[in-house]
């Protein structure tokens, strides 16, 4: 019996892989601990932009006076930064020991077992990028009883010129259909009523299955699974986002109106550039075929500020942008060059100071916005589920509306993973505030 801490950083997917490994590793009898006592301490880290690489690195070193005393812990890295930076670590660090990428998913356990045991390094990399080896195992182990991720397609086929998800999540794959619905069954069955449908662009779901199975159709399928009460899904691709989807949306209440757009940039010409596939004009007509149908839709975007030969006037293109759009919630980011993907050798990098300049000015702008937004709700009333206790405050909990609003309000233990009916009462640019008029279940 083996102890092992899991580490965990990055995207919805990462933790979703992580709690399928820790699922695994419990029926076979390992048992969690401190990073302290553990045998195996198990890092699933993010690629996405230096900072998440840096973060995982500055945690490796930390390990060489219990190594010396005890020749412990093992370390294993996993999940995207493993497929990029996994050799160097496992160069630098003696400790750590396994090294697998986001597609060897299926043989972390057995792999695990065999380094704790021997000793011996192992490197399972991706290479072979249509190749996916996958872990038989609902999510069963997770932070919340009653929400849940499950991932719907592997890798993405996009590239995108700023982004390393291709090249460590490998080529597009669609899970099978009748795979994803057993799996959202046993999880309801667990006692989930919430699951987010995994992808890094859900919209292009069983575009490689010959049959016409889509994205709309998986949708419809899963929210009639009794049982289950919200549905959410991300990321959806400007690219790829259907009328159908919409439809589907509109019949089936379960599925939750909260809808990430991520625009990227709001400069046609830097669009261009980073590979993008839409322009200003067919995005603006995505968001009126949504608007349109849900009016009280909530959309959020992913935004880069300081691509390459991102102008003052491309710049002050995003802002128009944020200013028409009037998005919910943006995950803002300063470019971040990725070795080997198109944009990182492009001419013209903005300078470290330029990029956090840019980055103040748009976040100060769209913290504006989302207030303006916010405060509108005040005086609302949502059905909402207690999923949580809220990160600070001692009574304060939480849960999210439909349109994906964080909501914190007073309330006690008893009410976790209950549906509540809250009103809003206060706003801030980041969530909202409420008070629960009464419970439902
Ligand atoms: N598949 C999703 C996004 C996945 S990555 C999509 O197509 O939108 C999550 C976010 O990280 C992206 O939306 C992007 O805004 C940001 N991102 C990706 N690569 C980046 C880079 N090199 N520098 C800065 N931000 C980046
Ligand atoms: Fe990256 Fe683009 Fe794929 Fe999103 S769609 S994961 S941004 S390459
Ligand atoms: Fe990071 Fe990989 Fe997700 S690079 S954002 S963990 S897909």
């Amino acid at each position: 019996m083996f102890k092992f801490c899991m580490k965990v950083y990055g995207c919805q997917m990462n933790v979703y892989d992580a709690d399928k490994i820790s699922t695994d590793l419990l029926n076979r009898g390992w048992v969690e601990s401190d990073e302290d006592e553990a045998d195996s301490v198990i890092y699933v880290g993010c690629s996405i932009r230096d900072k998440a690489e840096h973060k995982v690195w500055s945690q490796l070193g930390r390990y060489s006076d219990r190594w010396d005393r005890e020749h412990k812990p093992s370390v294993a890295v996993l999940g995207c930064i493993a497929q990029n930076v996994g050799k160097q670590m496992a160069e630098r660090f003696p400790w750590v020991e396994l090294i697998a990428g986001p597609r060897h998913i299926g043989m972390i356990p057995d792999a695990l077992m065999e380094v704790v045991e021997s000793r011996k390094k192992k490197f399972l990399m991706d290479e072979d990028q249509r190749l996916f080896l996958d872990l038989e195992t609902a999510p069963l182990k997770r932070n919340n009883p009653w929400k849940a991720f499950l991932t719907i397609a592997h890798g993405c086929d996009n590239f995108c010129t700023y982004c390393i998800v291709p090249y460590v999540r490998g080529r597009f794959m669609s899970r099978p259909p009748e795979e994803i619905l057993a799996e959202a069954e046993t999880l309801v069955q667990d006692g989930v009523k919430e699951i987010t449908l995994l992808g890094q662009n859900v919209n292009s779901y069983g575009t490689d299955f010959q049959n016409g199975y889509r994205f709309s159709d998986l949708l419809r399928d899963v929210s009639s699974i009794e049982g289950l009460r919200l549905l959410r899904f991300v990321t959806s691709h400007p690219k790829d986002f259907t009328e159908d989807i919409i439809e589907v949306m509109a019949q089936n209440a379960v599925i939750c109106p909260g809808i990430n757009l991520p625009i990227q940039s709001g400069s046609d010409r830097i669009l261009k550039k980073m590979n993008r596939k839409y322009d200003l004009a067919t995005y603006t007509a995505t968001v009126d075929m949504i608007r349109k149908r849900f009016p009280d839709a909530g959309l959020t975007s992913d935004l880069i500020v300081g691509f390459p030969g991102e102008t003052e006037e491309d710049f002050n293109d995003s802002l128009k942008a944020l200013e028409k759009f009037r998005f919910d919630l943006v995950h803002t980011a300063a470019y971040s060059p990725r070795e080997g993907t198109a944009a990182a050798s492009m001419e013209e990098q903005l300078s470290e100071a330029e990029k956090k300049r840019r980055l103040n000015i748009i976040n100060d702008l769209q913290s504006k916005i989302a207030f303006e937004i916010n405060q509108q709700l005040v005086g609302n009333k949502y059905i909402l589920l207690v999923d949580g206790k809220a990160p600070k405050g001692e009574s304060l909990f939480q849960g999210r509306t439909p349109s994906d609003k964080v909501v914190l309000f007073d309330s006690d233990e008893e009410s976790l993973g209950r549906f509540a009916e809250v009103e809003i009462i206060r706003a801030e640019h980041w969530c909202l505030h409420g008070k629960i008029l009464r419970f439902l279940d």
